[in-house]
């Protein structure tokens, strides 16, 4: 595929709204009326902000022709694009990568701060296909929980738990421990899950001794999103994570050796975890 094609031309929108969902994290919805596809839970854009940069974000919420990306403020780029205002325009790539696969009648999943963007999406999918889902939401304290309207939501097949480590709200403790417990009392046929590598990693440790299928959403510096620069590569096999993921099933992490070890910075140097 040649590069224009496969890179694409940023599609200009205009923020249709903005909302905090906790002190430091927005949701900025906008519409993508040119895009013939749905977008598939997992699946990500990358965002143009004006004079600023172009960086990676998962897509939040899709409801034809309705997007959102739920952004947290860490460098100069997300607080730019966190203090963009309704009416104000971005440039929208994508949607890249892969995505969950959905197929799950028993899912747990395990979102660990900013990491329940993607999630979201999925678990309305399951929910929608009528799947049970235990939905655990984890953050260091309770105001960087990041809920969306799960606390709110009516369905029998959804169960939403909350760890905090701080113990400010729902269970105290990591969300890997309390995984650890659920996984034990319940009969889940899939892990999904999208948060810090160090608990994603620990997650895949618990799933695999327990023989459980686990699908994880990876983040790495990304500069084109589409599989032209190589900035996303993976050790030791130089998998790229903007197209041979950001989800991996439980198959393709075995391959993964740097996942939950080490990862390159913005130079391009290694660093461990
Ligand atoms: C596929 C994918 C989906 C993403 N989805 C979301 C999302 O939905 N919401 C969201 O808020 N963020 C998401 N991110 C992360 C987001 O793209 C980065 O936080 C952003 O690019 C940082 O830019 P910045 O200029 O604000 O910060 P920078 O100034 O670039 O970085 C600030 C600090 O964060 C660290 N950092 C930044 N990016 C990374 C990285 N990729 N890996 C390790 N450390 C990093 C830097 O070392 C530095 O300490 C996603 C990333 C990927 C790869
Ligand atoms: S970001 Fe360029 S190859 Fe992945």
């Amino acid at each position: 595929m040649d590069t224009e094609k496969r890179m694409g031309l940023p599609v200009s929108v205009r923020i249709l709204s903005s909302e905090k969902e906790n002190e430091c994290i927005t949701t900025l919805r906008f519409e993508l009326p040119h895009l013939k596809r749905d977008i598939l839970a997992g699946e990500f854009v990358m965002v143009w902000i004006p004079g600023l940069d172009e960086i990676p974000m998962s897509i939040s919420f899709w409801e034809k022709p309705v997007a959102a990306i739920t952004v947290k403020s860490i460098g100069d780029a997300t607080k730019g694009l966190a203090n963009q205002e309704v009416g104000e325009w971005l440039g929208i790539r994508g949607p890249f990568g892969t995505h969950f696969s959905q197929s799950s009648e028993h899912a747990l999943v395990v979102g660990g701060g900013i990491g329940i963007a993607p999630l979201r999406p999925l678990v309305t999918t399951l929910l929608k296909e009528q799947k049970k889902v235990v939905l655990l939401v984890g953050a260091r304290t309770e105001n960087e929980l990041i809920l969306y309207d799960f606390e709110t939501l009516k369905n029998p097949d959804f169960t939403l738990l909350i760890a905090t480590d701080d113990g400010s709200r729902g269970r105290k403790g990591y969300a890997t421990s309390v995984a650890q417990d659920l996984i034990m009392e319940n009969d889940f046929d899939m892990i999904y899950t999208c948060g810090p590598e160090l608990m994603m990693a620990k997650l895949y440790e618990i799933a695999k001794s327990k023989g459980i299928e686990i699908e994880a959403s990876v983040e790495r510096y990304m500069k084109c999103g589409c599989g032209i620069c190589g900035t996303c590569a993976i050790d030791p096999k130089g998998q790229l994570v903007c197209v041979d993921g950001p989800v991996f099933s439980s198959k393709k992490l075995d391959a993964l050796g740097d996942f939950g070890r080490s990862y390159r910075d913005s130079t391009g140097q290694k660093k461990k975890y």
